[in-house]
């Protein structure tokens, strides 16, 4: 049995799904499993990452878990996986964790890194830069006015498809050549935002148009939904986009296949856009 946490979330979603089709028998692990929408073959648990004492019974006869990082609740898993015998656990973490200056994402994900790597049970982590499921964000105003407003500093990142992110998890779900090992994982090609619209437009056959906003309106528009401090981590790390918009091979390597692009991306999800 294979334990997935975060999964009703972008990739923890995938990741089931996945998992389902290669065979293998699925426990999803959510605080709302009444608005889960899984698959019928998975054994939906309820369950909290911040309520240790829900963990245990989503644990036993588990054999390997996908590990989403809530923020200082990673130890806390790990202390009752290793109770309850598990072999294996794939932990999402981030890119960010590898950048030169210290960021306030990279410090979340170092130390969930460190709760699994401190941990006497195998593991692997996965330091995926940008998603493409990001985007998704766009799709109302894309709906109501055609138009994407979004900061014009040209800064480029290269997102990866929640696709390409959970089959890696699933390979190191399943295989121990990955123990012992972090990989960096993101998207084929490096691209703005302005750059992502376009494509958006090509790809859905009608006119979406990238408005620019200054790095001040830009700040105020995140807000809305996102804390402070990781605004404002975002855009110190897009002042520097350098690490941000690097291409890694190893998507590829892992899946000997190319990577999914932006369009094939966008072609995936044109529905939410539509
Ligand atoms: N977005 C990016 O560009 C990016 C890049 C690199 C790394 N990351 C990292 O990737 C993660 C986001 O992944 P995602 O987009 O797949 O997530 P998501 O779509 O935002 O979904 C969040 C998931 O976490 C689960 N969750 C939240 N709090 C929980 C708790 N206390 N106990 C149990 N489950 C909990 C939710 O489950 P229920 O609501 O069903 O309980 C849901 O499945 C973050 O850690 C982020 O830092 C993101």
């Amino acid at each position: 049995m294979i334990l997935v946490t975060g999964a009703t979330g972008n990739v923890g979603r995938q990741v089931v799904e996945q998992l389902v089709d290669a065979g293998e028998e699925v426990c999803a692990l959510t605080r709302r499993p009444d608005r889960a929408g899984l698959p019928d073959t998975v054994e939906v648990v309820r369950g909290d990452l911040a309520e240790p004492d829900t963990l245990p019974a989503a644990l036993r006869g588990v054999e390997a878990a996908f590990l989403f990082p809530v923020p200082g609740r990673v130890p806390g898993f790990i202390d009752v996986a290793e109770k309850t015998g598990l072999r294996r656990v794939v932990l999402l973490s981030a890119s960010a964790v590898t950048y030169e200056r210290p960021n306030a994402i990279g410090r979340v994900h170092q130390g969930a890194e460190q709760a699994v790597t401190g941990a006497g049970l195998p593991w692997t982590i996965l330091r995926p830069g940008a998603f493409m499921a990001n985007d998704l964000n766009w799709a109302r105003q894309i709906r109501a006015t055609g138009v994407v407003r979004g900061i014009g500093d040209g800064a480029a990142t290269a997102p990866i498809d929640e696709r390409d992110l959970a089959a890696v998890a699933v390979r190191a779900l399943l295989d121990d050549g990955h123990a012992g090992k972090a990989h960096l994982l993101t998207g084929p090609e490096a691209l703005t935002e302005a750059e992502r619209v376009r494509v958006l437009g090509e790809v859905l056959g009608r006119p979406v148009r990238f408005q620019e906003l200054s790095v001040e309106e830009g700040r105020a528009a995140m807000l809305a939904h996102l804390p402070a401090e990781v605004v404002d981590s975002m855009l110190a790390m897009r002042a520097e986009s350098k690490e941000m918009a690097e291409v890694s091979p190893a998507p590829a390597d892992l899946l000997g296949r190319a990577p999914y692009t932006y369009a094939e991306w966008a072609a995936h999800h044109a529905a939410d856009f539509s």
